[in-house]
């Protein structure tokens, strides 16, 4: 597995395999890896096939942290992250400096405009511009023909296929499902910063979802699921929630009225000063899951 601080080592050694007519499937990440990054590196194993190249990267991108977030304190590890990668079989770690990444003149930017200002964009502004131009940059470096995002960041995969779409990226987005720990947490690198107490607590989010999929097939409004949801995680002293939406899951529009579609409920909730998110896709009655 061969590791790249720079975009033009990067850039050569792809120059080859796609001389060799390799798919290459990149799989964006922040580092400090867990179960749930390492299912997405599987899925961009089979969509790139015994032939094709798996190109993971690992930087923490200070463009999406707002002022007062968790940059500085956002946990690194890289060595610790390349061992994981190379036991996957991972080809490939493009893993620059921000230095490297930033042009200190830089002035372009991609937004998804709608998508960027509502839901985690209203409680983290700025946030997705960040991403989006991030993984835009990525696109370009790397030039993948696919690549491998969770569903865990629902809102996140959104913009990503949005701005995919609009700019004609020609990259092909895969969506990986939620990767739990045993007592239902959504794997976080974040986890890690929950004191014991808040590590106890912070399943309600997964239990909180569990209930609202049962109710959801009752013909139940989205405002009173919502109520329900907020409910629960307010019963847990500990959480303080930040967000609670129910929305269309294929367009992330509101909803009124009981629910006729796929929906999305979407949680943000914090722990001291751990920022969570979880999410569940729950249907209505009349649509099998
Ligand atoms: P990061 O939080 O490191 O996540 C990298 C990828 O792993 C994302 O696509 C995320 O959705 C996915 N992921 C995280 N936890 C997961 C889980 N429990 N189950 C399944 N997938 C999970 O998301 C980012 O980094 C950044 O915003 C990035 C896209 C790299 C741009 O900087």
């Amino acid at each position: 597995m061969e590791i790249h601080r720079s975009k033009s080592a990067i850039r050569a050694e792809l120059a080859l395999w796609r001389k060799q007519d390799a798919t290459i499937v990149l799989v964006p990440t922040m580092g400090f890896l867990h179960e749930g990054h390492l299912s997405l590196m599987r899925l961009a194993r089979q969509r790139a096939g015994a032939q094709g190249r798996v190109v993971a990267s690992i930087f923490v991108n200070p463009t999406q942290f707002g002022p007062g977030e968790d940059f500085e304190s956002y946990p690194r590890d890289e060595s610790r992250d390349f061992d994981l990668l190379r036991a996957e079989g991972v080809d490939a770690v493009f893993a620059p400096d921000a230095t490297e990444v930033y042009d200190p003149h830089a002035q372009t930017i991609v937004e998804t405009t709608e998508l960027a200002k509502t839901l985690i964009g209203k409680l983290r502004p700025g946030h997705f511009r960040g991403v989006a131009t991030i993984v835009t940059k990525l696109f370009n470096i790397i030039r993948p023909d696919a690549a491998v995002f969770g569903e865990k960041d629902y809102q996140q995969l959104a913009v990503i296929r949005t701005m995919t779409r609009d700019l004609d990226m020609g990259v092909e987005i895969i969506g990986a499902p939620i990767q739990r720990e045993a007592d239902g947490l959504a794997m976080s690198s974040r986890n890690v910063r929950l004191a014991p107490a808040d590590r106890a607590a912070a399943p309600i989010l997964a239990r909180a979802l569990d209930q609202a999929e049962a109710m959801a097939p009752s013909g139940i409004t989205a405002s009173r699921l919502r109520s329900h949801v907020r409910a629960t995680l307010e019963a847990e002293p500990r959480a303080r929630v930040q967000s609670v939406d129910i929305r269309d899951a294929a367009t992330l529009d509101t909803i009124s009225g009981p629910l006729t579609r796929p929906a999305v409920i979407l949680l943000a909730v914090s722990f001291g000063k751990v920022f969570l998110i979880d999410n569940r896709v729950v249907h209505p009655s009349q649509e099998a899951p």
